[in-house]
C-alpha cells in the first residue's frame, strides 16, 4: 500500500482561522483527512506520534472536538493531556503568556476550545509549538474543515456548490463557513434575521478571497433563497456562553428552523443537510430532518477526526 503523503511545508505553523491559509494549502489538508480516513478504513494502524504530547485545553464543553484530538493523537502513538479551567490558572492566576510559555516547553503542540479569540492568538504567539482553535466566540476552524470534507464526499468537488446556513448567522460556525466558502469557490448564503447578520469585518475579510475563488457570498433574511441549496446548515440557536440570551433568539429564529418544507423548498432532491451538532431537536433542526435521507450529520461528525488529525500531523 503506497504510503499516506503528507506535506511538509506546514511543520510549525498553527491554525487560528482560516485566513492566513491558501485555498491550495487548504486543499492540502483535505487530501490529507481523506488520505487518513481511508488508511482508517483499510484496518492500518500507524505512530506518527510516537514521542509527541499535546496539551487540550478546554474552557468550553465538547464532544467531537475534544474526542477528535484525543483519539487522533493517541491512536498514533502520542499523548494528550487534558487540562480544564478546573484544572489550569490561565487567564485567571497566571497571564495567558505565561502559561503558553510553559506548555510549549512541554507540548508538541496545543489546543484551545475558549471565549476569546486573543486567546488561542496569544497562545500561538508566546509558546512556539502549533496552537490550534478547537473553537472560540470568532471562529470554529476545524469545523469548517470537517464541513467541507463532508460536502466534498458528496458531491465529489467544492467549487460551485451552493451552501446554505440558515440561522444565527454572526456565530463562531457561521463566520468559519463563510470564510473557508470565500477560500475554496463555495456559494455561501447566510440566511437570519437581519439582528444576526455576521458583522461587516467578516464580510470585508471575505470579500477579496471570494473575488478570486469566483464564490458569490450572499447574506439575507430571505428564507426563499433556500431554492437551489446543494447543502443546508444549521447550528444551534444559543451558542455556549450565551445562554441568558435564550428566550430572545428563539423567538427571533423560530421562523428559520430547518424542517421539511424547507429542504423541499430548494427543488434539490440531491441538497443534503449539515449540524456541527450538538443539535437541540426541534429549535433549529426537526427531528425528521436530523434522522432524514438528507442527513449527513454523523459523517460531518466523523470527518472531525480526520481532519483534526490532518491538521496535527502536517503541522507537528
Ligand atoms: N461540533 C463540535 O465542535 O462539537 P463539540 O462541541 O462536541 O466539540
Ligand atoms: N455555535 C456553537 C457551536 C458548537 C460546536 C457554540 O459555539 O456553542
Amino acid at each position: 500500500m503506497a504510503e499516506t503523503y503528507i506535506p511538509q511545508q506546514f511543520k510549525g505553523r498553527s491554525l487560528l482561522n482560516w485566513i492566513d491559509y491558501t485555498p491550495d494549502e487548504i486543499k492540502q489538508f483535505l487530501d490529507l483527512a481523506i488520505a487518513l480516513k481511508e488508511e482508517k478504513k483499510r484496518g492500518e494502524v500507524h505512530q506518527r506520534f510516537i514521542g509527541k504530547t499535546i496539551a487540550l485545553i478546554f474552557e468550553k464543553r465538547s464532544t467531537r472536538t475534544r474526542c477528535s484530538f484525543e483519539t487522533a493523537f493517541g491512536e498514533e502513538g502520542g499523548h494528550p493531556v487534558f487540562l480544564s479551567t478546573a484544572d489550569i490558572q490561565l487567564g485567571g492566576k497566571e497571564s495567558v503568556e505565561d502559561t503558553a510559555r510553559v506548555l510549549g516547553r512541554m507540548f508538541s503542540a496545543i489546543q484551545f476550545r475558549g471565549f476569546s479569540q486573543k486567546h488561542v492568538e496569544t497562545l500561538a504567539k508566546y509558546s512556539g509549538v502549533p496552537v490550534y482553535n478547537g473553537l472560540t466566540d470568532e471562529f470554529h476552524p476545524t469545523q469548517a474543515l470537517a464541513d467541507i470534507m463532508t460536502l466534498q464526499e458528496n458531491f465529489g468537488h467544492l467549487k460551485g456548490l451552493n451552501l446554505v446556513f440558515c440561522g444565527d448567522g454572526r456565530n463562531n460556525v457561521a463566520r468559519s463557513l463563510m470564510l473557508i466558502s470565500a477560500k475554496m469557490g463555495i456559494n455561501f448564503t447566510i440566511i437570519s434575521p437581519k439582528e444576526l447578520f455576521p458583522d461587516e469585518q467578516i464580510q470585508k475579510i471575505c470579500k477579496p478571497f471570494a473575488e478570486q475563488s469566483g464564490s458569490k457570498i450572499t447574506i439575507s433574511d430571505k428564507i426563499s433563497l433556500v431554492k437551489g441549496a446543494d447543502a443546508i446548515y444549521t447550528d444551534v440557536w444559543v451558542s455556549m456562553g450565551e445562554e441568558k440570551l435564550k428566550e430572545t433568539r428563539c423567538k427571533l429564529l423560530s421562523p428559520y428552523q430547518v424542517n421539511e418544507a424547507m429542504i423541499k423548498s430548494t427543488e434539490n432532491e440531491k441538497c443534503i443537510f449539515l449540524h456541527c451538532l450538538p443539535a437541540v431537536k426541534g429549535e433549529e433542526v426537526t427531528e425528521a430532518v436530523i434522522e432524514g435521507p438528507q442527513s449527513r450529520v454523523w459523517d460531518e461528525a466523523e470527518n472531525r477526526k480526520f481532519t483534526i488529525k490532518a491538521i496535527m500531523m502536517a503541522t507537528i
